[in-house]
């Protein structure tokens, strides 16, 4: 076996995803594996070096886990020639001049959704790439997920027949900070910083809808801040300016209507934090994270609306669980085994610029459905 480092500049390892998804849970991972086989002879090494704004944060971190490369000089590891990647997962608003930088040094791209805070600033990141002739990423993580590759087995098995509409219910309460400390950073709330749950989790919600039901054709949504207040991270109240909940309708190329609530002001009362229901002619399924179940036509069963009488089934317990029927990586970091592969051996790989472009999109458009109360057409795009 041959051993071929690559090199990765990774700038927002601090952060939550970039620490614990992408860092520990993918790339030390896979050098724990020993790096990534090829399959032909070789196997791929990542060497991330560390990059971030705080010397004494980036160092903690090396030490942490034993790793060389750590640098608070941006530039200097554009200009590096033995650095191959740049990957980003700083806050979205600092995303878009990182990348650009990236690009005009050469450099092969993986970045956190989204891509840019405006479908403009996007697309003309996944123009610049092209014209570059780079190999680009997004993370699309959601659709590695055990629970969504299950739901994906059963649309292609034919299980659904028509497929009418899916349900989507994302949420969980986000502790203000005031009383108890909360679970997500304070940037998420205020719009000023590139928060808000549209821009946060309609890219995600674009690309799930795309890949397993149908091109998102149209949305109407309302978006609306439902806790004004919260405390930061050292204690000091700030007017939540962004929105915290959305409740979005979504139609979809082949006639699926999908409907999806994610909220940060909710409690949970499901199996897990996402569950999406699909309804089809032939039977219906219910994906979460991890599980899915699943309810054939022929074990429908047959309710009578009657509210003098108690229910007389328990309707969760006729639903059967789908099996797993394999082993489930990490999400992260199977797709960042397949954009490694798409770079070192040109492998195809759609999950790039322009798709996290659409997920843009339809933030902003679901934000504009939200202001102007009307619903609108997603125009496909192209570069
Ligand atoms: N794929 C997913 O499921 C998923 C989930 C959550 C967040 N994200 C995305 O990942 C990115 C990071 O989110 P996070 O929750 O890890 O955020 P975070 O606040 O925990 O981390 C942000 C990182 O950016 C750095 N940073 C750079 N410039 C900054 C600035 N001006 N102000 C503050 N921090 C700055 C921080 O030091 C830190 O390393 C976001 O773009 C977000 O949309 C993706």
């Amino acid at each position: 076996m041959t051993r071929k480092t690559v090199r990765i500049a990774m700038n927002g390892v601090t952060g939550r995803m970039g620490h614990r998804q992408h860092l520990v849970r993918s790339i030390l991972a896979l050098r724990e594996e020993g790096g990534l086989d090829l399959g032909d002879g070789t196997v791929l090494w990542p060497e991330p070096v560390l990059v971030g704004r705080r010397e004494h944060a980036l160092k903690a971190l090396a030490d942490r886990y034993g790793l060389q490369h750590w640098t608070t000089d941006a530039d200097a590891v554009l200009a590096d020639e033995t650095v191959d990647i740049y990957f980003d997962a700083q806050v979205t608003s600092a995303r878009e001049e990182s990348v650009k930088k990236a690009i005009a040094a050469g450099k092969h791209l993986y970045i956190e959704k989204p891509s840019a805070t405006s479908l403009d600033g996007a697309l003309e990141l996944a123009r610049l790439a092209e014209a570059a002739g780079i190999k680009h990423g997004v993370v699309q993580d959601k659709i590695f997920l055990p629970g969504l590759l299950k739901l994906k087995r059963l649309i292609e098995g034919g299980f659904f027949g028509r497929i009418l509409s899916v349900r989507g219910e994302f949420g969980y309460w986000v502790f203000e900070g005031g009383w108890q400390d909360a679970q997500r950073p304070s940037w998420n709330y205020r719009a000023e910083d590139g928060g808000g749950i549209v821009a946060d989790m309609f890219p995600h919600w674009e690309y799930v809808l795309h890949e397993l039901f149908g091109r998102v054709r149209s949305v109407q949504a309302l978006a609306t801040t439902h806790i004004p207040q919260r405390w930061d991270e050292r204690g000091k109240p700030y007017a939540a300016t962004a929105d915290d909940a959305a409740y979005g309708i979504f139609e979809l190329a082949g006639g699926t209507v999908a409907q999806i609530n994610s909220s940060w002001a909710v409690r949970v009362n499901r199996d897990e934090l996402v569950e999406f229901q699909v309804d089809g002619t032939e039977g219906s399924a219910v994906a979460g994270l991890r599980d899915c179940r699943a309810q054939h036509r022929s074990a429908t069963p047959k309710p009578v609306w009657n509210p003098d009488v108690p229910a007389t089934e328990s309707f969760r317990e006729q639903w059967q669980q789908v099996p797993d029927n394999g082993e489930f990586g990490n999400g992260f970091k199977v797709q960042w085994e397949l954009f490694l592969r798409h770079v070192a051996l040109g492998e195809p790989y759609h999950w790039d610029l322009l798709a996290g472009a659409r997920g843009v999109q339809l933030a902003e458009l679901g934000l504009k459905s939200s202001a102007d109360g009307r619903r609108h057409e997603v125009p496909e795009l192209t570069l």
